[in-house]
């Protein structure tokens, strides 16, 4: 089963190139499932209902969230009525949204994505690691789910790395995201559960993190907030990761970067580009 994962689409730039691309991604790699982290879709702050339908329109079966779900008002209302927008799980109780569901994938299979938040360097929200193993707990990999897919949207390494080896053999993948930048630690554990610490963002690399550069930069000399951050607006970078799982076991059998399009060095998993060109 082949899943795509997109990390963080910012503005315009990025879930634009993400909605034009979806469909031909999901027919080239013939894509099974695909989750993007769509939190600062809607200029950079939050996610509205009219770009979460086109996103879901142009074929992504989940769209995860992070600290910035809520950035958009309306959010809060109409978060109720899509089962396919996920909010960090481990938010207090109350919170409107849910932070996991059981999708199914093009091949037939029950996808199980979790979204959680990290807590070292964020809001302290509950325990994350309690969080997502109640719902393994609830839902297991193989007597519930035939693929799990976890996004651990959280600023710290370490924490992230922890909740990879914290369910290694219990799923599919842990995806990080939140920092922007896609790190090269690509990899499946040893428990056969593929994680990277950084999916990357899809927006416009020549700026700070997806925004306009001039802003952030005059911050950190002045400390002044001058204005708004807004989002870069050129070519946007589709980054993110592929993951090849084994639909015996629901296991990874492979992960790489994909990036494509923009400024940075272009990347496709090399085990997709290979089926892609024998079929
Ligand atoms: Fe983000
Ligand atoms: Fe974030």
């Amino acid at each position: 089963m082949r899943v795509l994962f997109l990390g963080d689409l910012v503005g315009r730039s990025g879930r634009s190139a993400v909605i034009e691309a979806l469909p031909g991604l999901r027919e080239r790699y013939r894509l099974d499932f695909v989750v993007v982290n769509g939190e600062n879709a809607a200029g950079g702050f939050g996610i509205t209902e009219t770009i979460l339908v086109e996103l879901l329109d142009a074929g992504a079966d989940v769209v995860t969230t992070g600290n910035h779900v809520f950035d958009q008002r309306e959010t809060l209302v109409y978060i109720e009525r899509y089962d396919r927008l996920l909010r960090p799980i481990n938010y207090p109780q109350g919170t409107p949204g849910k932070g996991a569901g059981l999708f199914k994938a093009a091949n037939g299979a029950q996808v199980l994505v979790i979204n959680a938040m990290g807590r070292v360097f964020m809001a302290d929200l509950d325990e994350p690691f309690r969080a997502v193993e109640k719902e393994l707990e609830a839902c297991g990999l193989k007597t519930c789910a035939d693929a799990i897919i976890i996004d651990f949207h959280a600023e710290a390494t370490s924490e992230k790395e922890a909740m990879g080896f914290f369910v290694d053999g219990r799923a599919s993948a842990v995806i990080g995201t939140h920092t922007h930048v896609p790190t090269a630690d690509e990899q499946v554990l040893n428990g056969g559960t593929a994680y990277i610490s950084d999916a990357g963002m899809c927006g416009d690399y020549d700026s700070v993190l997806g925004m306009n550069k001039e802003e952030p930069l005059s911050r950190f000399l002045t400390k002044i907030p001058n204005g708004r951050f807004q989002p870069a607006l050129g070519e946007a970078t589709i980054t993110g990761v592929g993951i090849e799982i084994d639909d015996a076991t629901g296991l990874a059998k492979a992960i790489g970067p994909i990036r494509l399009g923009g400024r940075l060095s272009q990347a496709e998993p090399a085990f997709w580009v290979r089926a892609a060109t024998t079929v």
